[in-house]
């Protein structure tokens, strides 16, 4: 039988020998195939029909993780509004629950399990949000043959077609496709980066393609990144840079470094030879910060030189500071803190090498790309066939395993730094990035980087680090709704 595809519009035809139009896409929004719900929250009885396990492509590899959760207050099918929205303004909140690169379920509104209160699909809810909560797979993911299913790039692939297909559906949903907030923590916050960083790029549409995504954009509107691990690449250099010479270690004593599951941390040293390794990885974080060639906000140039010192640092110091000051405000006591110098309630100093001990190192070198393929980062860029590869030319060069390196396009795919402000990416306009100054699972200094980066390129950028908070996530929702409402 003879098919022609005809694109018409928003939406593509496929047309039969015998006349008849079916439809290819099979990724039409049906608003009638929706659960009526009712949930408490904050004093609210808040209405909403719940559209779940949306397939967002039409040819998934891993049907379960290839859908996602649609969430719209019953208000804006009645013609009302909820703060201020209607059906037509209110932005589309878009959580992910990637956590440690591993496959991660759709969000579910109710509560988040970790914290025991409202998780963010319930708070976007309560704001008038629409939400859009879509699955994406893993670094652990296989198919029924034995092939792994998940590894780089698929995660961002696939949230990009979720993103596809609301914009595809905008007419037919409530909630403005052009107002999309992207949000994530750890594994899913770089995610959550990388999907405003490369938004449009060209250099994933095969992928796409292959998996049957929605024609059009997948340009978001603004990014909520909590702790994102991300510009993997570097981060080896990064964590030497902010840890070297401090050798006691708080390890995890599970390999799958997924925030959402409980930390049992095991006390340790370096030895001599991991000592070695992060002598050899700290000399070339210098020379990767000046390549970038990042200025402050009065544009003066962020640089180290080779001992690792410089602009950058104190930026970097100025930003824990700033968080002191803030935690002193709130009434804190810091006078415990022997990193802290506080004179008359003001926060005059930061002493990093003391900071670097109350922080802990908790990963032994190279942190991310281990030198015996352990790390959850190796596993996740394997392939079809290999479970676990080099991505760093340091530790190709030093494996102790003959590992096989991953190729340079992917590990381009996977890091938000490749995209911000090129020709070929629609970088999303507002970001609002936090990582707590307790958190040791990646160097500072990454999202520093990446704060700076965008800010140079014309970018909104609301960057702080929260005062001792851990790795971890979705800790200030009020706060993070009310900046959604601020960039209106
Ligand atoms: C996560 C934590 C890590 O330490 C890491 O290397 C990657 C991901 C996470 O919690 O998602």
């Amino acid at each position: 039988m003879k098919a022609l595809i005809l694109t018409c519009c928003s939406s593509a035809a496929l047309i039969l020998s015998n006349g008849v139009q079916a439809d290819v896409m099979g990724l039409e929004f049906n608003s009638d195939h929706y659960e009526s719900k009712t949930i408490e929250y904050a004093g609210q009885s808040i209405q909403y029909r719940a559209y779940e396990s949306i397939p967002y492509v039409i040819k998934p590899v891993v049907s379960d993780y290839q859908v996602m959760n649609i969430y719209i207050p019953e208000a804006y099918f009645q013609g009302g509004s909820i703060q201020g929205y209607q059906a037509e303004t209110a932005p589309i909140f878009l959580p992910n629950q990637v956590g440690g690169y591993m496959p991660g379920k759709a969000m579910v509104v109710g509560t988040n399990d970790r914290t025991g209160q409202a998780n963010s699909a319930l708070v976007a809810l309560s704001k008038g949000l629409v939400v859009a909560a879509p699955a994406a797979r893993g670094r652990t993911n296989q198919t029924a043959d034995g092939r792994w299913a998940g590894k780089a790039p698929a995660a961002i692939v696939d949230l990009k077609a979720a993103v596809r297909y609301l914009h595809y559906n905008d007419a037919a949903m409530p909630g403005d496709a052009n107002k999309i907030v992207s949000n994530g923590t750890s594994a899913g916050g770089a995610l959550s980066a990388l999907l405003g960083a490369s938004a449009d790029s060209t250099d994933y549409d095969t992928y796409l393609a292959a998996l049957g995504a929605a024609p059009g954009s997948d340009a978001i509107w603004a990014v909520s990144a909590y702790c994102p691990i991300t510009n993997l690449e570097h981060a080896d250099m990064a964590y030497e840079w902010q840890f070297n010479g401090y050798n006691d270690y708080q390890k995890m004593n599970i390999s799958m470094l997924d925030y959402q599951v409980k930390r049992e941390l095991v006390a340790g040293t370096l030895t001599k030879e991991e000592q070695q390794v992060s002598d050899q990885l700290k000399p070339l974080f210098p020379e990767y910060v000046n390549s970038l060639g990042l200025k402050d906000s009065s544009g003066y140039p962020l640089t180290l030189d080779q001992d690792g010192n410089g602009s950058f640092k104190d930026a970097v110091v100025a930003y824990i500071q700033a968080s002191a000051q803030n935690a002193l405000e709130k009434g804190q006591d810091l006078s415990g803190l022997e990193f802290v110098t506080i004179d008359q309630g003001r926060v005059t100093a930061i002493d990093w090498d003391k900071y670097r001990s109350y922080a802990e190192r908790q990963k032994l070198p190279p942190a991310f790309d281990a030198l015996d393929l352990s790390a959850g980062e190796n596993n996740l860029f394997g392939n079809a066939l290999i479970d676990n590869q080099h991505f760093t030319e340091f530790s190709v060069q030093h494996s102790t395993m003959s590992g096989k390196r991953v190729s340079e396009s992917t590990v381009k795919l996977m890091n938000t730094m490749n995209y911000i402000g090129t020709s070929d990416a629609q970088t999303a306009e507002h970001w609002r990035i936090r990582v707590g100054t307790k958190d040791r699972d990646t160097s500072l200094a990454i999202s520093a980087i990446l704060a700076a980066k965008l800010e140079n390129t014309g970018h909104d950028v609301d960057y702080f680090l929260p005062w001792d908070v851990p790795h971890s996530g979705d800790y200030d929702l009020d706060e993070l709704f009310a900046w959604i409402k601020s960039i209106q």
